[in-house]
């Protein structure tokens, strides 16, 4: 049997997020073993990774142990964006072009989301929650346009957690929730002050407008109808124990 080692053929990762999330660091450790110091990124990078021995893939789960492939290293492309709000074409572009996008890792530093009283510390969780609203409403459009596509695993990565400000994953998961809800309001009454989808059918209106229609709240498990299916685990790149990454290796292990 011919087997390519050609980047081409290899499924992919892609790491998105804001900028200082650690998108880098964690590209550096997944490659290496170890995360490697950091400047903020102005290119997409694109490496190659192979899933630890000890994290089985779940394509090779059902495998006899006597299987020789069973015991290969499943390798995979990784590729890194630029978390600058301006440079984050690049984050899209790789989600709309083809190839083999297994899924898609949305890293957020933790300890950058507080919750306070509106005031200039929520600054991180509106940047993440709208980068992340764009992220979906582009993966939901993609579903619902007439190509058939691959269903899309995405992992909320809650990372940073070695410090004491960081907020453990089911409280990212509520934060987010509600500050996407919030966005997608604003972004619909902004489309209606401009004018824009002003004359046009509902229809139109309701693709962007991200998740279930009405009023409610969002939630992650409305990407379900769009076969995107949200995970969320905590864990850190750095940190006084070592990395601490597990979840995120058993997420990538699920989805290759
Ligand atoms: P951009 O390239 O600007 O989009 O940022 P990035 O997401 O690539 O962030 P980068 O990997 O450069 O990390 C930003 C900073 O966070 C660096 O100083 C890292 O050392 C630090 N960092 C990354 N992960 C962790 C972590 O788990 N814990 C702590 N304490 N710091 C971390
Ligand atoms: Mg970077």
């Amino acid at each position: 049997l011919f087997r390519s080692s050609s980047s081409r053929t290899l499924p992919s990762f892609l790491i998105v997020g804001p900028s200082g999330a650690g998108k880098t660091s964690l590209l550096t450790l997944f490659e290496r073993g170890s995360p490697a110091t950091t400047h903020t990124s102005q290119t997409p990078l694109t490496v190659e990774a192979a899933l630890p021995v000890t994290t089985t893939a779940a394509s090779n789960r059902y495998r006899s142990s006597h299987d020789p492939s069973s015991k290969e290293h499943k390798i995979f492309l990784l590729v890194d964006t630029p978390g600058h709000g301006k440079l984050r074409h690049h984050a899209f572009e790789n989600i709309t072009s083809p190839q083999h996008l297994k899924g898609i890792v949305f890293l957020v530093d933790a300890a950058n989301l507080s919750t306070g009283a509106g005031g200039p510390t929520d600054a991180g969780l509106r940047e993440a929650a709208e980068y992340l609203h764009d992220i979906l409403l582009m993966l939901q459009k993609r579903a619902m346009g007439t190509k058939k596509v691959p269903e899309m695993p995405l992992l909320i990565a809650a990372n940073k957690q070695d410090l004491f400000t960081a907020l453990p994953a089911p409280l990212v998961k509520a934060a987010l929730e509600a500050e996407i809800t919030k966005v997608r309001e604003s972004r619909s009454k902004g489309l209606l002050d401009s004018g824009i989808g002003m004359g046009d059918s509902d229809m139109a209106e309701e693709k962007e407008w991200l998740g279930e229609g009405g009023e409610g709240k969002f939630e992650f498990a409305q990407m379900e109808d769009v076969g995107v299916s949200v995970t969320i685990a905590g864990g850190s790149v750095l940190g006084g124990e070592g990395p601490e990454v597990g979840k995120w290796w058993d997420w990538i292990a699920e989805s290759l």
